[in-house]
């Protein structure tokens, strides 16, 4: 992925980027990503990015020059540019906009809204996608553009080193299985038996089976028909027989 992060507060964005997964993703190459601070384009000897809204009422609005000139500056290199701007009334972030976002070859460029807004004519002039990472109010984009980068990063074939591990895990269909590692003991807890017995037909069966459990109790939105193999439909018989008994 190459990404562009607008913003006022470079330094949140790169004290996430700079560490574990996304750090090393950086190094290989996997992910080329600048950090570009909107104040850096204001042209006043104040560098003023956002001012009063216009009408009256609370709080701050960015500010719609700086924000067009960084665009320009971008564009100076690469004109054919995905403009997404982090906003709550986007259309709601999953997983399969994750997945689209991982196969996309333009440069994006993710656009941190602060304060109570940003001036509507930088959405007139740069028609952005918008992209809301949930039904709440953050004080700006900048840890929703981390979510979404994350998210992304780590779809990228070669990022996670077992791809095997992006493909079983939850959201590709139904919740994830539980995890055990060492010790196989501890304050009287146990793993599960199975984990251990090295018959791996049985493993697989298990994780399934806890799998479609775990979606049951805690998302039965997600199992739909579709999703669903006959298999998965018997296995799911079992398990609401059991939980009857
Ligand atoms: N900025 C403020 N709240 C947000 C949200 N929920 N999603 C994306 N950007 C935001």
């Amino acid at each position: 992925m190459r990404c562009d992060v607008l913003t006022l507060f470079p330094d949140m964005i790169s004290s996430v980027l700079d560490e574990s997964i996304i750090k090393r993703a950086r190094e290989k190459g996997f992910l080329d990503v600048r950090i570009i601070n909107i104040r850096d384009f204001t042209q006043d000897k104040h560098h003023t990015a956002d001012d009063y809204p216009y009408g009256g009422g609370a709080g701050m609005v960015l500010k719609v020059e700086p924000i067009l000139r960084a665009v320009d500056f971008i564009r100076e290199k690469e004109n054919d540019l995905r403009i997404v701007l982090l906003s709550p009334q986007g259309r709601r972030y999953e997983q399969s906009i994750a997945q689209e976002l991982s196969t996309e070859k333009r440069r994006i460029v993710f656009l941190c809204g602060h304060y109570e807004g940003i001036d509507e004519r930088v959405k007139m002039y740069l028609s952005p996608e918008e992209i809301s990472i949930g039904d709440y109010v953050l004080t700006g984009g900048e840890l929703a553009a981390l979510v979404v980068i994350d998210s992304v990063v780590r779809l990228i074939p070669g990022v996670l080193g077992d791809s095997a591990s992006v493909n079983e895990e939850s959201f590709n269909d139904i919740l994830d299985y539980p995890h055990y590692t060492r010790p196989s003991e501890i304050r009287d807890m146990q793993v599960p038996p199975v984990l251990l017995s090295g018959d791996h037909g049985k493993i697989k069966i298990w994780r399934r089976r806890q799998a479609l459990l775990s979606t049951l109790k805690k998302r039965p939105d997600l199992l739909s028909e579709d999703n669903l193999s006959t298999e998965d439909r018997e296995i799911l018989e079992e398990i609401k027989d059991d939980l009857t008994i």
